[in-house]
Parts: structure tokens; sequence; C-alpha cells
């Protein structure tokens, strides 16, 4: 408890006394992290949140990471620290997306990133996070995909499985999207010895370069392991700081400067306390919202 500041402390307590398990993504502020039960990539949260033993889950991170904890856990109370930690990516998809291209391409399977609102589940076939993208594409029967809303992890996905034919939503993630492949032939050039890490989210041009592409704890994993004694960060900025404090030997960088999930910085940690104290905001879904959504998650765990 002695490294805690007092306000993680008063977290702490909180979490104890109401017997709440906290998730939390490893884009949210690093103090934020550090007391949370577990840290997670989008798919680590969702399979401990639907095996959760409590009855109040916390999930640090934004909406559609709520909703699907909600889903998969629907008798538990769900809650989010800021209502209005949105994804932009999630947002870029509807339902009516998703039946267009089925109208076209009626033989596909549709598979959707979870970064997608709970309507667009619904929808879908099948639920992939970036780091079980691979496996369920190989796995899904037939050879056409509908991939949405993600364009750039479609794409990756496509070049990986390329005896099946891929058509692709054309969302982005605001914050991946956002680096260039100049940003990274620059950072190449100024630390011509390290290795570059990446999430499939950025651009094509951007992957291209990459000596790993992964998820977050993918990326967190290849760090950790490579002997590489400096290593350039193609994800969120919170990624590098958390590497930064955990190897102060190696050298860190991110690929570019401005590398922030601003829906993600919404999840202080006065918010995770007032979340916890007031047991706010909670998530609610409908129970036939649920049962839509479900299919396509549970399969997406279970493959
Ligand atoms: P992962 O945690 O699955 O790598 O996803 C990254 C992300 O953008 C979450 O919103
Ligand atoms: Fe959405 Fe991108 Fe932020 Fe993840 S990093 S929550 S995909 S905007």
């Amino acid at each position: 408890m002695d490294d805690f500041n007092d306000l993680q402390k008063r977290v702490i307590e909180l979490k104890r006394a109401k017997n709440a398990l906290v998730l939390a993504h490893y884009y949210v502020p690093l103090e934020v992290q550090d007391v949370a039960d577990a840290v997670c990539d989008s798919f680590a949260m969702a399979k401990k949140a639907a095996a959760a033993k409590e009855d109040l889950i916390v999930i640090c991170g934004v909406r559609f990471m709520g909703e699907g904890a909600k889903v998969l856990s629907p008798e538990k109370t769900v809650l989010l620290p800021a209502l209005d930690a949105g994804c932009p990516m999630a947002n870029m998809v509807t339902p009516e997306d998703v039946q267009e291209l089925r109208a076209l391409h009626p033989e596909a399977t549709v598979m959707c990133y979870v970064n997608s609102p709970t309507e667009v589940k619904a929808v879908s076939d099948v639920c992939c996070t970036s780091s079980s993208a691979l496996r369920i594409a190989g796995s899904i029967p037939g050879d056409e995909v509908i991939f949405v809303p993600d364009k750039h992890l479609g794409a990756y996905v496509a070049s990986k499985v390329p005896e099946k034919k891929f058509y692709l939503h054309e969302g982005y993630c605001p914050t991946h999207h956002r680096v260039r492949e100049e940003d990274v032939l620059a950072a190449k050039r100024a630390h011509p010895e390290a290795v570059f890490a990446v999430h499939p989210e950025c651009d094509e041009s951007v992957v291209r370069h990459a000596d790993f592409v992964g998820s977050t704890a993918e990326i967190l994993d290849f760090a950790r392991n490579t002997p590489a004694r400096e290593i350039l960060i193609g994800t969120e900025s919170e990624i590098v700081r958390r590497l930064q404090r955990e190897f102060p030997e190696k050298r860190i960088y991110s690929v570019t400067g401005a590398f922030t999930c601003v829906n993600m910085k919404k999840i202080t940690l006065e918010a995770l306390r007032d979340c916890l104290e007031l047991e706010q905001y909670k998530v609610e879904l409908t129970g036939e919202q649920i049962s839509a959504a479900r299919r396509s998650l549970d399969r997406m765990i279970s493959i």
C-alpha cells in the first residue's frame, strides 16, 4: 500500500468494500492500471468479464468494452467510470452498413471487430479482437469474409489469410490512423538499431515496416522477450510509458509524438473513485440486445 498515493489507496479501499472486479485496458492512465485487478487487451478483458465471480465489474476502458462485459455477464452490474469515453472507430459502423454489405455478398461470413456497437455485434456472425482475428478468420467456414469496421485490421488479416476474399468496411481508429509511413521512416533513421513493434490498427504502409505486429498485450510480450535493447512502439502512448517503467535499461520510443487515445485518458483515478463510490455509470442493455449480441461474442471466445 505504501507505494500508492491517497487517491489510489481510496480506490483500493472502495474496491474491497464493494467486492468489485476492476479490469483496465492498457491504454488507460498507468496510475489507474496500477490499482486494477487485471490489466488486459480487449480479448483478455472479454474473457475475464465472462468468467467474473464478483457481482460488480468496473471496466476501465471505453463504452464498447463495458457493453461487451455486460453482454458476457448479464446478471452482473457493470460500471464505466466515464460516460463520454466512447471509441470513434466503433461509432463509424451501423447495423445498416452490415446489412448493405450482406446484400452485396450474401455468401460471406460477417466478422466484426470487438470495437463496434452492440447493435452491430448483434447482426454479425462472429466477433474478433486484434489478438484473435487471424485465428478466427482462418477457422471460419466459407471463403468470403465481410470485415467491419476497421479497414486497417481487415487489410492486415486479409494479407495473412490469402485463401479467403475479404470485403472491408471503411472504419479506422483515429489514434492509430494518424501515424504515417514518413513518421516510421524518420524514427527508424533516428534509431537505426531499434526493432519496430506495431498494432494492426495502423495503416498498411506503416505495418509493412514492422518486425512484429500484434495486439497491445502481444506487443508488451514481444518487448519483454526481444533481445533488442532499443524498441520503437507503434501503438498508444501508455504502452510506451509502461515499458519505459518496466525496462529502464532498454530504450523504448514511440514512433510518433502524437499517439494518444483521448477517450481512454478520460478514465482518471478521480473518475474511478467516483464510479466506485457512487456506483456510476451503469451499463444498461435490454435482454433482447444481450441475447442478439451474445452469439458473436461467445463464438469469438470459443474459437
Ligand atoms: P487490443 O487491446 O485488443 O490490442 O485493442 C486495441 C484497441 O484499440 C482497443 O481499443
Ligand atoms: Fe477506439 Fe482507437 Fe481509442 Fe482503441 S485506441 S478506443 S480503437 S479510438
